[in-house]
């Protein structure tokens, strides 16, 4: 009797929990290539995965790294006809409850929406992207981020009045809630077939200075959590790495990309990996 009381509790509490197991992958058989870049896998959205962001004078690298792909996987599934970027702007005005987390960010795209938006100045979609470029700790350009105001959107439910676009129709939409991956395979295989994902990482005091070659945390201590967007894979003098996007503009690193070294959850970037994928 206690047991089938036990298996009438778990069962009832999973149905409860609405716990639906779902593989994190399509296909445990594609083989995974040596190496693999995203950008130029797919030709057709190539100007969209390329483009490296810019999050101004705003901590708001989360959003930008959740926008980014995905607008990468909308581009990616729909055969390169949806090349307008889903906004940043709108995912870090909106999402209150996000507090820079990009699981939560993902599934926010899956329940509530996110309209399209490019970047700052671009006069693209509903709600393009509303801090300015500035110089993140390169000393190369003239204004320098900490020296600016982050100005955010208000989160209206309206399109920016230049666009002339309605709010409602241009909402893009996650298929699911995020899905999280947990392997080096998996994420591989995760890219190979829906396109770029998005990667959590500590952040050492080193790794705003990094400028070219293949990063590792050398010094310094821990000064918070960062958000990427990993594009691919290689290996350079047998040394595997990751292809991550940030998004300090071209600037910053190798023309705003970093190389991190794969294989051995270097500043946990293999930890915490998410994605959704796009509802077309
Ligand atoms: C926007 O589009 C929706 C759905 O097509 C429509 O119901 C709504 O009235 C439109 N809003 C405006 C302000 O035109």
């Amino acid at each position: 009797m206690k047991i089938a009381f036990c298996l009438t509790f778990l069962l009832s509490a999973a149905l409860a929990a609405n716990i639906k197991i779902t593989p994190t992958v399509d296909s445990k058989d594609i083989e995974i290539p040596e190496s693999f870049d995203a950008r130029t896998n797919w030709p057709e959205c190539s100007k969209l995965i390329s483009e490296i962001a810019d999050c101004g004078a705003c901590d708001t690298e989360w959003a930008v790294a959740v926008a980014s792909a995905a607008s990468d996987r909308r581009c990616i599934a729909s055969g390169g006809s949806l090349q307008v970027p889903v906004s940043a702007a709108n995912l870090m005005s909106c999402c209150t409850q996000c507090g820079g987390d990009m699981k939560k960010a993902w599934n926010y795209w899956a329940k509530n929406g996110i309209v399209t938006g490019g970047r700052y100045q671009s006069d693209l979609g509903c709600i393009p992207y509303t801090a300015s470029m500035c110089d993140h700790f390169y000393q190369v350009r003239e204004t320098e981020c900490f020296n600016q105001f982050c100005i955010q959107p208000e989160c209206t439910g309206t399109c920016a009045t230049k666009s002339g676009l309605n709010y409602t129709n241009e909402l893009t939409y996650g298929e699911s809630r995020a899905e999280t991956f947990e392997t080096v395979e998996d994420i591989q295989r995760e890219i190979l077939q829906n396109g770029p994902v998005t990667a959590s990482i500590e952040k050492f005091v080193d790794f705003p200075f990094y400028r070219e070659g293949i990063y590792y945390h050398a010094s310094g201590k821990s000064i918070g959590g960062h958000s990427l967007r990993l594009l691919g894979w290689g290996t350079e003098n047998n040394e595997a790495y990751w292809i991550a996007a940030n998004a300090w503009n071209e600037d910053w690193g190798e023309k705003g990309i970093i190389r991190i070294r794969r294989g051995v959850n270097e500043c946990n970037i293999e930890s915490g990996v998410y994605a959704a994928k796009p509802k077309l």
